[in-house]
């Protein structure tokens, strides 16, 4: 499989993908901890991205995702804090992007009530929240040891709002800097749980959990099958033949998160009326009488669910035989019930799947993430992978007007400690 730094090409519009030649994010990490505490840090942890290839609002419905944490990736460098004499500690992280850091101090406030509307406690806004609630999360399990604090600084790759993952690579690198400090081990699902309780209970952002497993549990040139039914995951490896293409459109929503919650409201609407407890326990197809007991809106919404769980499984199939044109199949097909039966696409989108379909070297493509907006993916032949890169600039920019950025991606591991030296 090819090595991102040979094929990556920051093909039009501004991207966040560094140059070839400029410092990644692991470096610009560490020379921010040295320039601002004159000294190395004792730790770095790298922290990758994800899109999800297929099995799209499947997590919150109990189903099947198949995703795949990507090399682009936001590193966290670290020290623990002295062990104080007196008074407390705190946890500070700098961002290379805002001037003010997140400081948090020890031992934190505890957690909300579950079930407890989010910002319950959260001081900080912004990212700063996350880091904040993910130290509230872990510092509840680690109890006395979390007096100990840290510092640390944090510089990404990976491009903000554009659906892949940047929250939920902040949140895991918290988590182990934490895990870490305060030697509570790391088990990468109980991770993400933690993280995913900090998104809801204390950002107030009602996601599913796919994001954190993703870049918690990810197995390098894989993707993962993950049953939310369970929690099982299970690697699934990519052939080295092909990359990720993550085309970012250009497009950011403000509404998301309302048409998520709406999409959420949806399929509870649609598991009660059919009278399961989830849309996966109706198993591969929907009842015969589904349109019957069913309003129209949410009897397409169980038909994405009901057939995007199969799409995991035939996809997942697909690429254990390297079978590519089946796959590229699988993931167009994904495209159009997500667009015509949950309605999470948008112009810009369509537009990047269609332009992407007919590039030579691609074999399929599908709008990736919550939806609206965002990126792209399409499966590429490694060997033509920088002119698709090249070739999908100008007709999407023709049908839109906008600029694309297109990032090959190849299949990383979850987050991971590394030696900063
Ligand atoms: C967002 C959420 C995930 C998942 C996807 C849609 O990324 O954070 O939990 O629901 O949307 O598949």
């Amino acid at each position: 499989m090819s090595q991102r730094g040979e094929v990556s090409a920051t093909a039009g519009g501004v991207g966040a993908t560094p140059a070839p030649g400029t410092p990644g994010a692991a470096e610009r990490a560490v020379a921010a901890f040295v320039r601002c505490h004159g000294a190395r840090p004792a730790y770095l942890v790298r922290s990758p991205g994800r899109v999800n290839l297929i099995g799209e609002h499947t997590d919150y419905n109990g189903g099947l995702c198949l995703p795949v944490a990507i090399d682009l990736e936001l590193c966290l460098a670290f020290s623990p804090s002295p062990r104080a004499t007196s008074g407390h500690g705190f946890v500070e992280v700098l961002s290379e992007h805002r001037a003010a850091p997140a400081r948090i101090g020890l031992p934190p406030p505890p957690p909300p009530e579950p079930g407890s509307p989010g910002r319950a406690g959260a001081a900080q806004s912004g990212w700063a929240g996350y880091v904040e609630g993910v130290v509230v999360m872990a510092a509840s399990i680690a109890g006395a040891a979390a007096s100990r604090g840290w510092y640390g600084t944090l510089a990404s790759d990976l491009p903000l709002g554009a659906g892949l993952s940047s929250s939920a690579a902040l949140e895991l690198a918290v988590a182990r800097a934490c895990a870490v400090v305060w030697d509570t081990g790391w088990d990468p699902i109980g991770a993400a749980r933690l993280a995913q309780r900090a998104e809801n209970g204390w950002v107030g952002a009602a996601t599913g959990l796919l994001d954190q497993i993703a870049c918690a549990a990810a197995t390098a040139g894989h993707a993962l099958e993950i049953d939310f039914r369970d929690l099982t995951v299970t690697a699934v490896a990519v052939p080295d033949s092909v990359v990720v293409a993550v085309v970012d459109t250009g497009t950011r929503r403000e509404l998301v998160t309302s048409a998520y919650a709406q999409r959420r409201a949806e399929c509870e609407r649609a598991a009660a009326g059919l009278g399961v407890a989830s849309l996966r326990d109706l198993g591969d197809r929907l009842p015969a009488d589904a349109a019957r007991r069913l309003d129209p809106v949410a009897l397409r919404r169980a038909r994405h669910i009901v057939t995007e769980n199969t799409r995991v499984r035939e996809l997942a199939d697909a690429l254990r035989r390297a079978d590519l044109p089946r796959a590229g199949a699988v993931l167009l097909d994904g495209h159009r019930s997500i667009r015509d039966d949950f309605e999470v696409s948008g112009p810009e989108l369509d537009a990047a799947v269609e332009v992407c379909r007919n590039t030579p070297g691609c074999h399929g493509a599908r709008m990736t993430g919550g939806g609206f907006a965002g990126c792209v993916i399409a499966l590429v032949d490694a060997d033509s992978a920088a002119g698709f890169a090249r070739a999908v600039v100008g007709p999407y920019r023709r049908r839109t007007g906008r600029d694309a950025v297109i990032h090959l991606c190849v299949p990383v591991g979850g987050t991971s400690l590394v030696d900063p030296r």
